[in-house]
């Protein structure tokens, strides 16, 4: 909620006396790292923080040095990894695989990115940037463009904007990678202001903040579809001419070719401070997540899912359910299964994994309901 993203801010003012230098306030504790996908920032920055509070760091890179060769299931190797460590930072290619490990592992998990889900890390860097730059992320009138359909750290930091008052928010996009719906409705549900179709050189001498997306060209099937999305979401010195001096730029890194490497040079830019960001505020997290009692960081929006309670949930043996969203880890890991659905007193069910809808293929046998 927004005291925690306040105690998380106020935590990371702390640490930034840290950020050059080393000190001994986790020197008991053991980080593993544990990164499914590729990582440059995230992992670095997460290994860094641990190291300049003294932790020590075990995990992997990636998952070829691991047994998922032999299809070792994700729930295993989770508890295998909160058996040899303190906290676990995890990258995942699934949808809900986070969730998945905060249910099994019993020391806290931090979300490093799963599938196309959630990246509620970066999104707390995105407003801590902000926060610096402005005072506060209330207030803001906010353009996020680019690919977003897929954008995890887009999902993340829309999500995480519910918590501010008065935001106005345009989503910029190219045709067929809209920001996904149910992001959208939590953001109108929660008193952020949509705005969706518009030109960025229209919008853009309204905005504080121009946050760009990556354009994921390996999304598009035709090149030609592609220049026209570069038309429609890459930054130019002409949308910077019209845009408030104060206007800042951010993108979560790496760029392609939406942000030319001359916007470098203007005083709008803030992405590599943004990045340099994701050193105190994960020294903040972590910090928080050992010592202080607070619980795994999965997600920013308002449905927080806690650990799993025998009392909230209803084990599915036979699983008449299932979830609709074929990446979500419900499909790929036995375990998962167990837990679903969440709530059988609404009418629609969500997956707990992956928030989708769910199917229903039979009556639950009463013992469960
Ligand atoms: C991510 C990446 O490297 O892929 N960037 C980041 O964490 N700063 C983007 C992502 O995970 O979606």
């Amino acid at each position: 909620d927004r005291c925690a993203i306040e105690l998380v801010f106020e935590t990371t003012d702390e640490m930034q006396r840290y950020r050059k230098s080393r000190v001994g306030l986790l020197d008991d504790q053991i980080v593993c790292t544990l990164f499914f996908e590729p990582s440059m920032r995230t992992r670095l920055s997460f290994e860094s923080a641990a190291k300049r509070l003294g932790a020590s760091i075990v995990g992997f890179s990636d998952p070829v040095t691991t047994r998922i060769n032999l299809n070792e299931s994700l729930a295993d190797m989770i508890r295998m990894a909160s058996a040899y460590a303190n906290i676990i930072v995890m990258r995942h290619w699934l949808d809900g695989a986070a969730q998945l490990a905060a249910d099994i592992a019993d020391v806290p998990v931090i979300n490093a990115g799963d599938g196309t889900l959630h990246h509620p890390t970066q999104a707390l860097i995105d407003f801590y940037t902000i926060r610096q730059e402005f005072g506060c992320v209330s207030n803001r009138k906010i353009a996020v463009v680019g690919g977003l359909q897929n954008s995890r750290a887009a999902a993340s930091f829309c999500l995480g904007l519910t918590h501010f008052e008065n935001v106005q928010l345009w989503l910029i996009n190219p045709d067929k990678h809209d920001m996904r719906p149910d992001v959208v409705h939590l953001l109108q549900k929660n008193g952020v202001t949509v705005v969706e179709g518009e030109k960025l050189e229209n919008i853009v001498s309204n905005l504080d903040v121009l946050y760009v997306v990556r354009l994921q060209k390996e999304r598009f099937s035709d090149i030609t579809e592609y220049e026209k999305a570069k038309e429609i979401c890459g930054v130019t010195n002409y949308h910077l001419q019209k845009a408030a001096p104060k206007m800042i730029v951010m993108h979560c890194l790496p760029r392609t070719e939406e942000l030319p490497i001359h916007i470098d040079d203007t005083s709008n830019a803030r992405y590599f401070a943004q990045a340099a960001n994701g050193v105190p505020i994960r020294m903040a997290l972590l910090k928080l997540l050992t010592t202080h009692g607070m619980h795994t960081l999965n997600y920013i929006n308002k449905s927080t899912h806690g650990k799993i309670s025998a009392k909230q949930f209803f084990p599915m043996q036979k699983p008449s359910w299932s979830c609709t969203n074929k990446n979500c880890a419900v499909h790929a890991e036995e375990e998962a299964i167990r837990y679903l659905p969440q709530n059988v007193s609404e009418i629609n069910f969500k997956c707990r994994y992956c928030d989708q809808p769910m199917k229903q293929h039979g009556v639950a046998h009463h013992d469960y309901c």
